[in-house]
């Protein structure tokens, strides 16, 4: 089963517009069946949550119904998905209510892979509780994250490790599993960034032994909302901070204030989208994502495969980082230009790319680019085809044989 991309391409309206958007690891576009779920929850009428009318049912509903989509996109529980503005703000709210049994006897793990969302919350939490940051470190410059360094790094002190599923600049996707193994042995819960790996293949949180996968729907073809699914067990049994009167039951104890109701029917329209991505599949959603994501993926490696032969072919660009495993995500300098001038040449040739830190705050650091401007990257998704890919090494050899 391969993708359809043509067809797949028709759904979403902004890709008409004559760009390559190869800017996927900063937000997809979204396609025509989420934008129509938007707008049916607002043309239906929305009432406030649990109110006693219609309208107020109609977003129990949708909400119910978000929760389903998410657990059905990362293997988790429904009862157990939280939503939120977006990751970064979900993240800082999990570690602030971790950390409340936190003290100068604990250790917490965070990775340089990281994007700075699954670090600096961490890294404040624990600063704020006393507690000792332990740092995993990557490999330059291949751009791994050596999982055996766990084994040192996580000690029966050890109360968190956030480790990335995939990194959003340079793609890797370090072995999680064994990473999540180290920390259940010593008793030690695990928060897993899912943002930039959830879009590119199959997931299983359980599978990753992850106690908590963030991941945030504006990079899956849906709006800006981010969630965090963990184990209704384990939302129980904490604690966050919260208004007296909001309810206080899991998971919604963890959501402040009043949900985007409308966004949340797109977050559910996405889902479904994604599951139809292969229009062979067959059975439940659940498993008409995994067979759909594992067409995207064969789909995204072979253009990965095609861009990262035609930046290796081209005088003065440089590759940053070659993990094994990765993510359709590209990362690179361009001799004589700073990222952001290679950035906006692209643009005024209807290419979308990102330039800079992309908030890979520590790992730019590591690489030693973040001074100058880091990087500059290409990300795909299932929508992207060969063309798009054609247009950026086209254009990037414009820039370097001129
Ligand atoms: C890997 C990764 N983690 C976290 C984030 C932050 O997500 P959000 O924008 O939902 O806060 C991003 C955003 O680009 C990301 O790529």
């Amino acid at each position: 089963m391969s993708l359809d991309v043509a067809r797949i391409r028709a759904l979403y309206p902004a890709l008409s517009d004559g760009y390559a958007w190869l800017d996927a690891a900063a937000g997809t576009q979204v396609p025509r069946p989420v934008i129509e779920a938007v707008a049916a929850a607002y043309a239906e009428g929305i009432g406030n949550a649990h109110g006693a009318f219609p309208a107020g049912a109609r977003s129990d509903e949708i909400v119910a119904r978000a929760r389903q989509a998410v657990a059905d996109l990362v293997g988790g529980d429904a009862g157990g998905v939280v939503f939120g503005p977006n990751m970064t703000t979900l993240t800082y709210r999990f570690a602030y209510t971790l950390a409340k049994d936190w003290g100068p006897d604990d250790e917490i793990v965070v990775s340089r892979l990281d994007h700075d969302a699954n670090v600096r919350p961490w890294v404040q939490a624990a600063t704020r509780a006393g507690a000792r940051i332990r740092w995993a470190a990557v490999e330059v410059p291949s751009g791994e994250l050596p999982a055996g360094q766990y084994d040192e790094l996580v000690t029966d002190r050890t109360r968190l490790v956030a480790v990335t599923a995939a990194s959003n600049i340079l793609g890797t996707m370090p072995d999680v599993r064994r990473i999540t193994e180290r920390a259940h042995a010593v008793g030690a819960l695990t928060y897993v960034d899912g943002v930039h790996a959830t879009p590119h293949s199959p997931i299983d949180m359980v599978a990753l032994g992850a106690d908590f996968y963030a991941t945030s729907s504006y990079k899956w073809s849906g709006p800006h909302i981010g969630a965090v699914a963990a184990r209704p067990e384990l939302l129980e049994r904490l604690s966050p901070d919260k208004l007296a009167s909001s309810p206080a039951e899991v998971p919604d104890r963890f959501e402040t204030g009043t949900l985007p109701f409308a966004d949340l029917a797109g977050v559910a329209a996405a889902v479904d989208h994604l599951a139809g991505l292969d229009p062979d599949a067959t059975g439940t959603r659940r498993e008409r994502l995994l067979a759909s994501m594992a067409a995207v993926e064969a789909h995204e490696q072979a253009e990965l495969a095609h861009l990262l032969k035609g930046l290796s072919a081209l005088p003065g660009v440089g590759l940053v980082g070659s993990p094994r495993r990765r993510t359709a995500t590209a990362y690179f300098t361009v001799a004589g230009h700073t990222p952001h001038q290679v950035a906006e040449y692209l643009a005024a040739r209807a290419i979308n790319v990102w330039d800079g830190h992309c908030y890979a705050w520590e790992l730019t650091q590591a690489f030693g680019i973040r001074d100058a401007g880091s990087g500059v990257r290409a990300g795909l998704v299932h929508y992207n085809d060969r063309s798009d890919v054609d247009r950026l090494l086209n254009a990037l050899e414009d820039l370097t044989s001129g």
